[in-house]
């Protein structure tokens, strides 16, 4: 009897252990152009659900999930190929750092001191500088726990890099968990004070990667406020209500129902939105996206004060992405959570300076799902 327990519960132990760890698979993805090994990685739940994270960025190459009949399909738009992620492209699927978004005229003052950085949109500066986190080659490592497998990527952006102060020690961990969710957990420290403003820019497209525009995806976003902004997108330090505009996803609304409306070039939503206190202790969600067609749903949790809400308006089918399909205008669309724009020369915005001695920490969870018909 005995003897049969303590069998019986090797073998739950073993067949645990072997499951997990086959669930999370190394292999070489190619080579940067300095010649650095890249490598992708390939993470599987219970119930089938895929992602695939590479070195190079940091980044979410794919996520496979079922439709509401069980069919699966990749929801990222970006490359199948290293050569892909090594072109110039719109930062698809990467880690986005050391500050992601613009700081306006590329540059700030900390502890009395002017930091210039590299100007890459107009006058200002987007993603990080010229040569950002998403373009940088990580160390990995897999981590397998009983239930969830994951990876976690790491490396050090030194004092100076992209004009920033500071060796920044940074951690960016990715698990898979069996309820089709996929967490990101971001980490930092510092020996010099420094602004950090992390994020993920996956492009999604619910209907499956190359599958037409997200415009009949429906969207739901916690918050009643955006940041408003001139027309570079800078913030001017003030938040102004989304109730009777067509920013106003208070209620679920069709992406493109009032696209139109918007007054930019192009047309497109590239917003910042100010996540309502509800979402912040990751309970509920800061935006949840339908696609009405396969049933996908997707919700994203964040303990961060923002969501850039941007559908892709520069596309313009000059990317050639996965299996050969071109990117267009609105062929996906990212959520990226993140503190305000802007931040380190916005006082009045919740601060983004690590300093010391403290240790950044910030999670976005985005979980799937699906509906009937
Ligand atoms: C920004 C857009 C920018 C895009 C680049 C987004 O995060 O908000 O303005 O064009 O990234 O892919």
């Amino acid at each position: 009897m005995i003897l049969r327990f303590i069998c019986l519960a090797g073998v739950l132990m073993t067949s645990t252990f072997s499951s997990a760890a086959d669930d999370v698979i190394r292999t070489p993805f190619g080579k940067t152009k300095e010649g650095e090994a890249v490598d992708i990685f390939t993470l599987q739940n219970s119930k089938g659900m895929k992602v695939r994270l590479i070195t190079f960025g940091a980044t979410i190459q794919s996520i496979e999930v079922p439709d509401n009949k069980g069919k699966m399909a990749d929801v990222i738009v970006g490359f199948d190929t290293l050569e892909g992620f090594l072109t110039e492209h719109p930062y698809f699927g990467g880690t986005i750092g050391r500050v992601c978004n613009r700081i306006g005229n590329a540059k700030f003052s900390l502890d009395g001191k002017e930091y210039s950085l590299a100007a890459n949109n107009g006058p200002h500066s987007l993603h990080g500088g010229k040569k950002g986190f998403d373009r940088k080659n990580w160390i990995a490592e897999s981590i397998i726990t009983t239930n969830d497998r994951g990876v976690r990527f790491t490396r050090t952006s030194a004092d100076g890099e992209e004009g920033y102060p500071g060796n920044v020690r940074l951690g960016v961990t990715f698990t898979l968990t069996n309820d089709n969710a996929l967490r990101i957990e971001y980490d930092a420290i510092t020996d010099k004070s420094t602004p950090i403003n992390l994020t993920n820019h996956a492009y999604f497209n619910l209907a499956g990667s190359g599958n037409g525009t997200i415009l009949d995806h429906q969207i739901m976003i916690n918050a009643t406020q955006q940041t408003a902004t001139d027309e570079t997108l800078i913030p001017t330090g003030k938040l102004a209500p989304v109730a009777g505009t067509p920013i106003d996803f208070t209620k679920y609304g069709k992406i493109g129902a009032r696209i139109k409306e918007i007054k930019a070039t192009p047309v497109g939503y590239d917003h910042n939105y100010v996540l309502e206190a509800s979402s912040k202790d990751l309970k509920a969600p800061a935006a949840v996206v339908r696609e009405p067609n396969s049933g996908r749903v997707m919700e994203v949790y964040t303990t961060e004060p923002g969501l850039q809400f941007y559908t892709g308006n520069f596309l313009d089918g000059t990317i050639k992405g996965k299996k050969g399909a071109t990117y267009n205008q609105y062929n996906g669309f990212c959520l990226e959570s993140q503190h305000y724009p802007d931040s380190v020369n916005k006082k009045e915005f919740p601060s983004t300076i690590l300093k010391p001695g403290e240790k950044f920490s910030s999670t976005t969870t985005y979980k799937f799902l699906t509906v009937a018909e």
